[in-house]
């Protein structure tokens, strides 16, 4: 089969396309899948472009998505013929003991997706939404999570409630659409008058342009007559988090998801104590979260935004369009 393989960390001229074995035959409690998709995320672009980072001579990518063409003994979660997509953190199945670090995340810590075939334990997989393409599917192992988890598990967003989600990449796309078709109302910030007319398509009432507008907080708080917003996600990190803050309704929840801007910082200690908000780091979820929302997007008429997709051996290509920022929503790859 072929693959991707990252020779060495800190660019994309180190990305090989390489041909490697079929993999085994499912042991007990293992599926192997045919990987039909892949979309790409910025922690992908951090571990194939970080001189320092730690995916060396790894198969890329944590999102992977296909069809099951094989079932292990003992597997009665899948059938073969079974569209299904893969979970950012396979050995956090569900509960309070959260990880912490990378070490078992497909594309970092092991061999991601960026390949045309795996063998692994069924566990690390759910079943795709009906009715979604593999490409679809592949945008939410880790973007479409994430925005779930800061929206309806830490979040606990309910009709009425209105949204702020930060420039137009693969959460915050995914996070507007979740946030509206579950009754909220969306802010959104853009650094591009083209990206914020498709944001107001999407549904987003208000959009802000960031960079014409450094001070983007007061004018969500003027949006929304000075009540600010009930959930932010928070993408930005250290560059954003003053004005998030600021642009969030007292006892409103920050969901501290994002490190575009860096990855530490000052933060108005003051202003989210007096407003009495929640400032909450999260990393993705476990595979329960992914069941939850694997059936609520069923139900919804609306699929994840793909701006472009790659073939597998173009995947400098994708990556180079992501580090551009030039993409709205999500950038797939597929094998
Ligand atoms: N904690 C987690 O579990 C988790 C999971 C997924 C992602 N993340 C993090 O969340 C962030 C976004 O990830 P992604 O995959 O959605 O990235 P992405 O698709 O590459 O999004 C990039 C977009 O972010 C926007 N942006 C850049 N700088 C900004 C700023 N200062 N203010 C507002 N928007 C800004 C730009 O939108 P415009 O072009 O519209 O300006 C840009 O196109 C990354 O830091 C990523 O590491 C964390």
């Amino acid at each position: 089969m072929k693959a991707i393989r990252l020779a060495a960390a800190g660019g994309l001229e180190n990305l090989h396309l390489i041909d490697l074995p079929e993999p085994p035959a499912p042991g007990v409690g293992d599926i192997t899948v045919r990987i039909r998709a892949s979309s790409l995320n910025y922690h992908d672009l951090m571990v194939v472009t970080h001189p320092e980072a730690e995916g060396r001579d790894r198969i890329p990518m944590s999102d992977g998505a296909g069809t099951v063409t094989a079932v292990g003994d003992g597997v009665t979660e899948f059938a073969v013929g079974d569209a299904v997509v893969s979970c950012f953190f396979p050995q956090w199945q569900s509960g309070r003991k959260v990880p912490t670090d990378f070490a078992a995340t497909p594309g970092d810590g092991v061999d991601g997706f960026a390949c045309e075939s795996v063998t692994r334990p069924a566990t690390a997989f759910t079943h795709a939404p009906e009715g979604y393409s593999h490409e679809e599917a592949a945008t939410l192992t880790t973007a479409g999570l994430t925005a779930w988890r800061a929206l309806v598990v830490d979040g606990g967003i309910k009709a009425g409630d209105t949204v702020l989600v930060l420039g137009s990449g693969g959460v915050s796309v995914l996070a507007l659409q979740m946030a509206r078709s579950m009754g909220a109302r969306v802010i959104a910030t853009t650094s591009s008058a083209a990206k914020a007319d498709r944001l107001r398509a999407l549904g987003a009432e208000t959009v802000i342009n960031y960079k014409e507008t450094p001070e983007w907080g007061d004018a969500v708080l003027a949006a929304t007559h000075g009540r600010g917003v009930d959930i932010v996600v928070e993408v930005g990190g250290p560059g954003t988090l003053a004005q998030s803050i600021r642009a969030c309704a007292p006892g409103g929840h920050i969901a501290l998801i994002g490190v575009l801007t860096g990855f530490g910082g000052e933060v108005p200690t003051i202003e989210l104590m007096s407003k009495q908000q929640t400032l909450q780091g999260l990393i993705v979820g476990s595979r329960e979260h992914q069941e939850d929302m694997v059936r609520a997007l069923g139900g919804f008429d609306w699929r994840p935004v793909i701006d472009r997709s790659y073939p597998l051996n173009k995947i400098a290509e994708a990556f180079a369009l992501q580090k551009d920022g030039q993409h709205f929503g999500k950038i797939c790859l597929t094998m």
